[in-house]
């Protein structure tokens, strides 16, 4: 590639130009295009090593992944992590990133492997004190007391660890890059190059970026499409559950889901989340009901509150956790197209419990149920279950993985589901009551559940 070469760069979106405008085309922001060395174009193209060999000479076995050693994390992985890839994980700051990657990295290293450990956010100090806190520090854990991607990526040569973690990828700096840590020029050319040397050596490179609600601009999304596998880890501010899910991962499947607990000791893996999510439910109350829901493949059971109060003189308005509040508007408009009940002079809550998102279109009905419950003050039965797709038709359409929807809910104790009429038979036990439409739904139970509000 020419060495002089120069390349004009947005700072805000990162898109790349061949000549200098005032004005970035892709994101629209002023003066935000700058010059870049060319030495970021030269690390831009990642795991090319420059030889030529016959595609059968090269072992695909130094591909397969290694299992990390924390079994919940290798599930969500698909196996673990991949020699020579480059992973992201990224998530809110507090959130546990550098908790989970320590526990990742002592596990790797007490099975006997090198492991480095770069510490821009926090002093090797506190590194060393959070993993006395979480276990027995292997002598392999090593660490890089430094933040320029050149004596990293000189450790990385070095050492040939088999893992090395970056926490954070916004704290870096490429000499070669004039512009400020955590600005999208430096992040992207910092994970350039140590990607680069990752393939090189056979390194897994795990990297921690941050989000923050209000959408970094320098956020980990600039490097999605240079890594092999994004994980994000999130979670409920007033829960201790964590949620690690892939959102891209070219080794595996994409719809794993880690739920784990942070703890005084670390993050531990919850074994059942379902269990979990309905343990301080309180069965008998009005405008409750169990749903069981995805979360990728994984089925799950929540319970959804609602509370509807009527109110006079003003138009009502909704409070919506953990359910999409157009699919809520939509839910209510049919209830009252289709089934009479009239929800506008209301004020309606719909919670999901547990810090649970319950963002799929099969909760429909679980709402449509649990707010008809609400209303008439009569609680749905407590062994009951409600699973569906509401159409603006009022009829109730089918959902993906009912069958494993339905023996999750079997073995937590439920008897009885309110499902789609397509649906197939699920556990011997479980009672189905299938019903085509909101109103039939709606009818099912309890008997007297309708009004004519
Ligand atoms: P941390 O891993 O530092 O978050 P991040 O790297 O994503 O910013 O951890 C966040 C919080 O977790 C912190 O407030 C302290 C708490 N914590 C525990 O509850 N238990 C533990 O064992 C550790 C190490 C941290
Ligand atoms: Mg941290």
């Amino acid at each position: 590639m020419a060495k002089n070469r120069k390349v004009y760069v947005c700072r805000a979106c990162g898109a790349q130009f061949p000549s200098w405008t005032g004005r970035c085309s892709a994101c629209q922001e002023w003066a935000s295009i700058g010059e870049v060395a060319v030495a970021e174009q030269r690390v831009a193209a990642p795991g090319r090593t420059g030889s030529t060999k016959p595609l059968a000479s090269v072992d695909p076995d130094l591909a397969l992944p290694f299992p990390v050693g924390f079994d919940e994390v290798d599930r969500v992985l698909g196996g673990g992590l991949t020699p020579g890839s480059a992973t992201l994980l990224a998530g809110e700051p507090g959130i546990g990133k550098s908790t989970l990657t320590m526990q990742i990295a002592l596990s790797v290293a007490s099975a006997g492997a090198s492991v480095i450990l770069v510490t821009g956010e926090e002093a090797p100090t506190q590194v060393a004190a959070r993993a006395a806190r979480l276990g027995a520090i292997p002598s392999s854990l090593l660490v890089v007391d430094d933040v320029a991607t050149d004596v990293i990526a000189a450790a990385m040569a070095e050492t040939e660890p088999q893992l090395i973690i970056v926490d954070s990828i916004q704290t870096l700096r490429a000499d070669a890059i004039d512009s400020a840590p955590g600005s999208v020029t430096q992040v992207k050319a910092s994970a350039a190059q140590l990607i680069d040397a990752a393939k090189r050596h056979g390194i897994s490179l795990l990297m921690i970026g941050h989000v923050t609600k209000e959408g970094s601009v320098a956020g980990p999304r600039v490097l999605e499409h240079m890594v092999d596998t994004v994980l994000t880890f999130d979670g409920d501010r007033h829960s201790e559950l964590r949620f690690l899910r892939v959102t891209k991962h070219r080794f595996g499947p994409t719809s794993e889901l880690g739920i784990f607990d942070m703890t005084a000791e670390g993050l531990a893996a919850v074994p059942d989340p379902s269990l979990r999510y309905l343990a301080d439910r309180r069965s008998s109350m009005p405008g409750s009901v169990v749903v069981p829901f995805l979360v990728g493949r994984r089925p799950l059971l929540a319970e959804l509150q609602t509370l509807v109060q009527p109110i006079q003189g003003r138009a009502g308005q909704s409070s919506v956790q953990g359910f999409d509040p157009k699919r809520q508007a939509m839910v209510a408009a049919v209830m009252a197209t289709h089934a009479g009940y009239r929800l506008s002079s209301a004020d309606i809550f719909v919670s999901v419990v547990g810090g649970a998102k319950l963002d799929e279109p099969a909760g429909d009905l679980g709402l449509a149920v649990a707010l008809a419950s609400a209303l008439d003050g009569k609680p749905v039965p407590a062994d009951v279950v409600v699973c569906g797709e509401i159409g603006l038709g009022g009829e109730v359409r089918s959902v993906p993985l009912i069958t494993e929807r339905l023996h999750e809910s079997y073995r937590l104790g439920f008897r009885t589901a309110i499902v789609p009429r397509s649906a197939p038979d699920g556990p011997t036990g479980l009672r189905l009551l299938r019903a085509e439409s909101l109103a039939e739904a709606l009818n099912l139970v309890p008997p007297q559940l309708r009004s004519t509000g």
